[in-house]
């Protein structure tokens, strides 16, 4: 079953700045200045989708970008976001059931697999990873554990606070990095952040 954020899509950008202040965004910023001019990109579990924002900031024309997201509040969210002249396209469903042509670039997935069950989690990696092109680059971000007592607290709180509004099923992270590892992906990048409870990294396929 998909994570589906529909009822926080109202408060879910106003309660990240809360705790996380500006984390979350320099996060994805650092994994978007990975992606070439003219490049077909796939964004997965976007939100709000201010991302698309921070991309048309760096990439005014030029991208192909389908933009992936199972919330409808959050899918009406990031339909009115500026886009400049970059193709857009919308699809608001789970990734793992839509069928697109695997020619992507790049995927993005920011924050999508934490509030994943171990058999959602390789459900939809597979899924994705049939999608990206041979040498493509996947951007993920994630929360991580890295033996912090807060990071295990606050991770506790984001799966009780999301399962009470969104019915979210995670009791804890999938193990993204084996998958990652198993299926070759290189690791080209990465970069920690808000006292290494959250990383990027940059997969070369
Ligand atoms: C934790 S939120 C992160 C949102 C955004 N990336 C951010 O950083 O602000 C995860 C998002 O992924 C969406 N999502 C969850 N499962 C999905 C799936 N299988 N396919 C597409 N979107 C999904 C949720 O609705 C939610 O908007």
């Amino acid at each position: 079953m998909a994570a589906n954020y529909h009822n926080s899509a109202w408060f879910y950008d106003r309660l990240a700045r809360l705790v996380y202040g500006r984390a979350l965004i320099n996060t994805q910023l650092y994994l978007l200045h990975y992606i070439e001019p003219g490049s077909n990109v796939l964004i997965v579990g976007g939100g709000t989708g201010w991302i698309l924002e921070e991309l048309t900031k760096i990439h005014s024309s030029g991208l192909r970008i389908t933009y992936v997201e199972v919330a409808e509040a959050m899918m009406a969210l990031s339909q009115k976001r500026e886009t400049g002249s970059n193709r857009v396209v919308y699809i608001n469903n789970a990734v793992e059931n839509v069928d697109l042509a695997p020619d992507f670039d790049v995927v993005i997935t920011p924050f999508l697999f934490d509030n994943f069950t171990e058999q959602t989690f390789q459900t939809v990696f597979t899924h994705i990873h049939h999608l990206l092109k041979p040498d493509g680059l996947w951007l993920n971000a994630d929360f991580q554990l890295t033996g912090k007592w807060w990071q295990q607290l606050l991770l506790k709180s984001m799966f009780i606070f999301f399962k009470a509004i969104c019915g979210i099923e995670a009791r804890k992270l999938p193990g993204i990095e084996s998958y990652f590892a198993a299926n070759n992906y290189q690791v080209i990048s990465e970069k920690t952040f808000f006292g290494d409870f959250i990383m990027a990294k940059v997969y070369r396929k």
